[in-house]
């Protein structure tokens, strides 16, 4: 994918992450590849050319990283405006790429008018119109929906599984069973996520998302309303450990329910490291095969996504900027869109190993 020979690959410290996993690669057991994928931002889309041409080199996989979200689509509460979702995807299926679709429900990027929503009827009939309308349109070209995002509480309490959004206050927990129950409807063929954040570190409040996560699959499946996977978004704390034993049970035990799991916004949040570049690509590439050996290890992800290719234009420099205001590295290629040693290690799990 990258270009890359095997020499280039192992040389010098910055190949070591790559060569600690090749060189494992005769006793180790085979692995069907990955479809690797990133999130795509739009007006980056239209302003670089550069940027369609590595989505379209690298990528099995594309996401439209904000334009089917409520905001952009519905900022006229009449109005659908599928503009910039519809280039995303025309792009995706030009070029033989997959989609998934990001996202049908959400507490947050809501237009202004969707805040203000006041009764059960209202937002039960706005959620199900919404999930409708898009499902439909995409039917046969978006495989894959993120039906929820983000609703498990990020340090959940007892007795209060999920988060407090517009959503869980006018629905209760039952909007999420709306959500998976409507995407179904719409479309049968469709793959139906749970998507979330934080599943990979250590400590009571992670295990208890986890274990909520465990339960919304199960009671759906007890209710008989489809979901076939779990989205483990990894935006992953360079200064925080991954808690390896926890994330392979967590991916076992969704199997076990009859769901798989798929990395949706692979990225590291390198705020906290020390500046040296080099250092901190070497540290993100071997967080990242961390991460992935624990996932690989409970069971065969549906995907790997990274939340944007390149150092060039991510989230995480407005979202979590660094003291020393050098720019953020969280990414699989360099602000040249040059390979980073992050990309050897996603570069392994596509290619799996025979
Ligand atoms: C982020 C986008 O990357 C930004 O461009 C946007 O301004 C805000 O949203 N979790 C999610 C994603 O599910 O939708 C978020 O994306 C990042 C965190």
């Amino acid at each position: 994918m990258t270009g890359l020979s095997r020499r280039d690959a192992l040389t010098g410290a910055a190949g070591l992450a790559a060569a600690a996993l090749a060189g494992g690669a005769a006793a180790a057991p085979s692995r069907a590849p990955i479809p690797y994928g990133s999130a795509a931002q739009i007006q980056t889309f239209r302003a670089d050319p550069r940027y369609r041409d590595a989505l379209k080199r690298l990528c099995d996989v594309i996401v439209p990283m904000n334009d089917l979200k409520w905001e952009a689509l519905r900022h006229d509460r009449a109005r659908f405006d599928f503009s910039g979702a519809d280039e995303l995807v025309d792009f995706a299926l030009k070029n033989g790429q997959a989609l998934r679709g990001h996202a049908l429900l959400w507490g947050m990027a809501l237009p202004p008018w969707a805040k203000e929503m006041a009764s059960r009827a209202e937002a039960e009939r706005e959620l199900t119109r919404h999930i409708e309308t898009v499902v439909d349109r995409y039917k046969g070209k978006i495989a894959t929906w993120d039906v929820v995002n983000e609703v498990i509480a990020f340090d959940p309490k007892p007795g209060e599984p999920y988060r407090d959004t517009i959503w869980q206050r006018l629905l209760g927990p039952g909007h999420v069973e709306i959500a998976f129950r409507t995407a179904a409807r719409v479309d049968p063929q469709a793959r139906l996520v749970l998507n979330d954040f934080n599943f990979e570190e250590a400590g009571p409040g992670v295990a208890a998302r986890r274990k909520i996560a465990l339960e919304t699959v199960r009671r759906l499946k007890d209710k008989g309303i489809p979901i076939h996977g779990v989205g483990m978004q990894a935006h992953l704390y360079a200064e925080n450990a991954i808690d390896s034993d926890g994330v392979r049970s967590f991916v076992a035990d969704l199997g076990k329910l009859g769901v798989d799991v798929e990395i949706t916004e692979l990225d590291v949040i390198d705020w906290k490291l020390p500046a040296d570049t080099a250092a901190r690509d070497r540290t993100a590439a071997s967080l990242v095969s961390t991460y992935l050996e624990a996932v690989v290890s409970g069971g065969q992800p549906k995907a790997i996504v990274t939340w944007g290719l390149t150092d060039r234009y991510s989230w995480v420099h407005d979202t979590f900027p660094r003291k020393d205001s050098a720019k953020a590295r969280p990414l699989p290629l360099d602000e040249d869109y040059r390979p980073k040693p992050m990309m050897r290690v996603l570069d392994q799990y596509r290619r799996g190993r025979s």
